[in-house]
């Protein structure tokens, strides 16, 4: 399958949650969600996931609902990432940020419902129940203390400051590392794979979500809001010390370029089939948003 074969199958899926009908009470804060959850996205998680999944020899259909809890867990992290309390944006995906249009409240409450959904989803899913637990316990793994919360909150605090390129690969390899390496190893655990496909999915998932995040940093300053779909300078603004002020724009490409080397080398260890990984390890490395 293309990227945008699974794109388009994420998509499709991901327009099934959600739908209340406008009588119920809630029915705003699932609208909410959904403005969030269905504004676009480049759909990555939830794309390593399914192909995680299928070089694990298991069935992608199976895993599309750990998939979707991905991306919904995902999204609630921009949802808040996006509040005033924290990055302070207005605009994401291309449209004005959740608590632009719905309000603090009901963002915060958009977020909080999109985390509790997303273990739902995949307690619910048709997998065997210790292929459910072990995606469940990966995911909690990687959004908890020592995961994207963690990070965030490092990310907040150390605001204003110069960083060692410690400090900053702490933040970074929590904030957006840590979802990035669950999203490749729930693929693995719905599959039923063995501890050594684990662990090289953990490796893999952690070297393209490093190379992901220095990425992102340059096109918070290289890229246009137009191309990007959210603001440009947003770390700036915010004192944050990024890849861009440690290294600079080379010190950048070089160190994005080897993480994806080491990414796509190390899938061999454990993967046969891994065409489609190397190729989007590539893409990621030279994203334009
Ligand atoms: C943005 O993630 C936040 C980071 C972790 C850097 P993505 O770049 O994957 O955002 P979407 O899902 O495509 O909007
Ligand atoms: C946030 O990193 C990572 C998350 C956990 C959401 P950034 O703050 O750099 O992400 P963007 O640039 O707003 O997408
Ligand atoms: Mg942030
Ligand atoms: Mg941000
Ligand atoms: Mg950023």
């Amino acid at each position: 399958m293309t990227a945008e074969e699974y794109r388009v199958k994420i998509d499709a899926a991901l327009a099934e949650y959600f739908k209340l009908p406008d009588t119920l009470p809630q029915s705003g804060l699932a609208k909410s969600m959904r403005y969030s959850l269905l504004a676009g996205g480049k759909r990555i998680r939830p794309m390593l996931v399914l192909e995680f999944c299928r070089i694990a020899g298991g069935d992608p259909e199976k895993a599309m609902p750990i998939a979707c809890a991905v991306e919904m867990l995902h999204t609630y992290s921009l949802i808040h990432d996006d509040l005033p309390c924290m990055d302070n944006d207005e605009l994401r995906r291309g449209k004005p940020t959740n608590h632009i249009v719905f309000g603090e409240c009901t963002a915060t409450l958009a977020g909080d419902t999109l985390q509790a959904e997303a273990f739902g989803t995949i307690l619910r899913s048709a997998l065997s129940a210790d292929r459910r637990a072990a995606c469940a316990e990966i995911l909690a793994g990687a959004v908890g203390l020592d995961g994207m919360c963690g990070g965030q909150y490092l990310d907040t605090i150390w605001e204003g400051r110069d960083l060692t390129e410690k400090e900053l690969t702490e933040i970074n390899s929590r904030k957006t590392g840590a979802l990035l390496v669950a999203a490749c190893q729930m693929g693995v655990a719905a599959a039923g794979g063995t501890e050594k496909m684990l662990d090289c999915a953990g490796h893999f998932g952690a070297a393209v979500g490093m190379a992901f995040q220095i990425r992102d940093d340059m096109l918070d300053e290289m890229s246009t809001v137009e191309m990007l779909g959210k603001p440009i300078g947003s770390d700036r603004q915010q004192d944050k010390h990024t890849y861009m002020l440690l290294m600079g724009r080379d010190g950048c490409e070089k160190t994005v370029n080897e993480l994806t080397e080491f990414a796509k080398k190390i899938l061999g260890e454990a993967f046969e089939d891994t065409a489609f990984l190397c190729k989007l390890a590539d893409a990621l490395s030279v994203r334009e948003k």
